[in-house]
């Protein structure tokens, strides 16, 4: 009866990927709700005394785990380091530390490369974990330690709803970690409570997103800046907007990009800056020298009002913690990938030539 009226009225329905990217405080809550317990503790199973960790996945997972990984070794100086799953499976004869925790991360369970990775690990060591939203996926079912992101399904291509689903499992991971070395972890389960809230927060700049899309959509090529693990969420953001608008857009840490990247501005080219707590003057000094030298069209999402002379349009989140702030950047990239692809008329849910799983 709904789809009929739909049809006579014409009703615009909501793309998957708008509707999952909605969707996500809801995920965030239920994974509160299954794996922080009462007292704060995190209710995950891991092997004990984990000292290194090693995080393999593709695409957006990959962004996760990058992201993450920049954490445990600057936040909780646990070794990490993140691969992609395409060049890690193809290394022969891994050599496998009994020291690290494998951790596997893959919204569908089913990407070849990362299946392959985990073959390759899990013959030399049980001391693997797979992040997965799919329960008996090849992934789910080889791995020693689970966790579920229940996100529910995802349709869209471009993933979202997965993607803070992991991420925030990845911050209780952290968490647990911390548990493990007798860390105080109060402060981490607090922020990551308020998550759900910090994400609805952000939906409402959509009047803001919808405007700088319409700029965004006349360029052929956009970069985004960002530092620490800001970085691997600038390289996602380039992922969505690339996915689903098909603007050539590159990630670039803030200080890297003054080493020659810049000269790409002499080309007509958008800019995203996302500029968290750290390095606050140098990331405006850059800003300054864009606005002074080129004539691009910018967007800058910060924590707070940065005053630039004639910064084109900005996003002040008054966000002073790094979690809450990178949460509330990842939704806005999405919003951002989505605006710019409805924009253009591009089928955000199925762009052409894409497929969900990479097999
Ligand atoms: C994300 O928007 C992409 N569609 C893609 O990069 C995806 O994240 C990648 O193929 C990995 O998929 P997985 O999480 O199911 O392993």
């Amino acid at each position: 009866m709904i789809e009929f009226l739909k049809k006579i009225f014409k009703i615009k329905k909501n793309s998957y990927m708008e509707t999952e990217i909605y969707e996500q405080p809801d995920v965030i809550n239920n994974l509160i709700k299954k794996y922080i317990n009462k007292d704060g503790t995190i209710n995950l199973e891991l092997p004990d005394n984990i000292k290194k960790t090693a995080l393999i996945a593709s695409g957006s997972s990959y962004h996760s785990a990058s992201a993450a990984a920049n954490y445990l070794r600057d936040k909780i100086h646990c070794y990490a380091q993140a691969y992609y799953a395409s060049e890690f499976s193809q290394v022969e004869n891994i050599d496998v530390d009994s020291d690290t925790l494998y951790i596997f991360i893959s919204q569908s369970g089913e990407t070849s490369d990362t299946n392959k990775s985990l073959e390759n690990v899990r013959v030399k060591t049980d001391k693997t974990l797979a992040i997965t939203n799919t329960k008996n996926s090849t992934l789910y079912n080889n791995a020693k330690y689970k966790i579920l992101l229940n996100a529910g399904v995802e349709k869209s291509i471009a993933s979202t709803k997965a993607v803070s689903a992991q991420l925030f499992c990845l911050f209780l991971v952290a968490g647990k970690i911390m548990q493990q070395r007798e860390m105080p972890a109060v402060q981490l389960i607090e922020e990551l409570k308020k998550i759900p809230q910090i994400i609805k927060n952000a939906f409402e700049f959509r009047r803001n997103i919808q405007d700088y899309a319409k700029t965004l959509a006349n360029y052929e090529n956009a970069a985004i800046l960002a530092s620490g693990m800001f970085y691997p969420l600038a390289k996602e953001g380039a992922l969505k907007i690339k996915e689903t608008a098909y603007i050539n857009t590159t990630a670039y840490p803030t200080g890297e990009f003054l080493h020659g990247h810049i000269a790409i501005l002499n080309k007509k080219c958008a800019v995203i800056s996302v500029v968290n707590n750290v390095n606050v003057e140098f990331t405006i000094k850059v800003l300054k020298k864009i606005e002074d030298d080129y004539n691009s069209d910018t967007l800058v999402l910060s924590a707070f009002n940065l005053n630039l002379k004639k910064s084109d349009s900005a996003i002040c989140l008054n966000l002073y913690n790094d979690i809450e702030l990178l949460f509330s950047a990842l939704i806005i990239l999405q919003l951002l990938a989505c605006e710019t692809a409805l924009f253009l008329g591009r089928n955000v849910d199925k762009p052409s030539g894409l497929t969900k799983v990479v097999k």
